[in-house]
């Protein structure tokens, strides 16, 4: 038995390996869309764990009426031929037109993108771009860093702006990504309401905002509990009990983790700088509310020509992250001033 049967999950709902639901990616998963749609080439960029390859299932599973060369660069073998890949992905009306590639052509994704062959880049841009062997409908590329070092000038300008990052997740998207998971339908229970607020909080300072890292720290958390308990484990009970950050310290200690330097940190939102942390559309707002103290959702929503529904959710957003806070009340509004410190920083940058 394992920790996850026990508690009447068919698989393990922490598993940290790529998954199609996500949180809070619903714009980026939009954009990378669009840019398939377009037909251009687009980059996806963000720190490990933050669900680069998580999207590109998403995206996959989303575009049913599309086809997907799915590389992984990391994974490739040596004779990997890029022309070979295109031809097996002709149908039986393409054998018989006797054509050489397939008429409905092929979205390339290639992950861990750092690790491409030049030539494969340049022979990929080629079946992307010529006019006469065109075969290839968009390229999405993803990696880690932002700087793409194996790639030339060319590919580069051709890539334009087109890049998609994933940002880490503040500790409200790290909370939800745990409450989506442990969620159980069979028992009606969600077990995500078995951590107290401060042991899940000082599960998000330890896995540094990275999802991956916040999944295999909880499954710890879960698995010490059924394999010290067994039949005795106390989740089982009804609400009597909840786990403690005690005990969350105690168990990721135990496994080589130095909570104390976590506990130490402040959440690595607070450290990223103001252009990373905050969206487009999130610094519109921010640099209204900068230049207009004592401000009201309405006059935001009037001012930028943004529907209300989408200023409650911005301001929702930016208050979650401390870039805006309440200063009181117009009759019915909130009256809202920019943090101190996205002030200071605004001002700098
Ligand atoms: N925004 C998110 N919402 C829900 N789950 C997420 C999110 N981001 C990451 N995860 C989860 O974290 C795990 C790691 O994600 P994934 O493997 O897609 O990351 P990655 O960016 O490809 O990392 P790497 O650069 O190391 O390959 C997956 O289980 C994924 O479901
Ligand atoms: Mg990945």
């Amino acid at each position: 038995m394992v920790w996850y049967k026990q508690l009447k999950f068919d698989d393990n709902p922490l598993d940290s390996r790529p998954n199609p639901k996500l949180i809070n990616l619903e714009e980026q998963e939009e954009q990378l869309i669009n840019h398939i749609l377009k037909e251009e080439i687009c980059f996806i960029n963000g720190p490990t764990g933050a669900g680069k390859t998580s999207l590109l299932m998403r995206v996959k599973e989303k575009l049913k009426d599309h086809t997907f060369i799915y590389l992984d660069a990391d994974d490739l073998p040596p004779d990997f031929d890029l022309e070979d890949e295109l031809k097996k992905q002709r149908n039986f009306f393409d054998f018989l037109a006797f054509r050489k590639y397939p008429s409905k052509k092929p979205v390339l994704i290639i992950d861990e993108f750092q690790a491409t062959d030049p030539n494969l880049i340049l022979k990929a841009r080629s079946k992307w771009e010529s006019k006469e062997s065109r075969a290839i409908k968009s390229i999405v590329i993803a990696q880690i860093d932002k700087h793409l070092a194996n790639t030339s000038g060319s590919f580069k300008e051709r890539l334009g702006r087109r890049m998609i990052t994933l940002n880490i997740l503040d500790s409200k998207g790290m909370k939800d990504i745990l409450r989506m998971r442990l969620n159980n339908k069979r028992t009606g229970l969600n077990y995500a309401d078995k951590l107290t607020e401060e042991a899940f909080n000082l599960l998000v300072k330890c896995a540094d905002n990275n999802p991956r890292r916040l999944l295999e720290y909880t499954d710890k958390i879960f698995d010490f509990h059924y394999t010290k308990f067994k039949q005795l484990n106390p989740i089982l009970k009804g609400k009597d009990y909840t786990i403690s950050h005690f005990v969350v310290e105690d168990i990721l200690n135990d496994s080589g983790i130095l909570v104390d330097e976590f506990k130490k940190k402040d959440l690595r939102v607070k450290r990223l700088p103001f252009s990373e942390q905050f969206d487009g559309e999130e610094q519109k707002v921010l640099q209204f509310v900068l230049e207009h103290d004592n401000t009201t959702s309405k006059e935001i929503s009037q001012t930028l020509e943004m529907s209300p529904a989408k200023v409650a959710r911005l301001i929702n957003e930016l208050k979650q992250k401390e870039g805006v806070v309440v200063v009181g009340r117009r009759g019915k509004y909130k009256l809202y001033e920019i943090s101190p410190g996205v002030k200071r920083a605004m001002i700098k940058e």
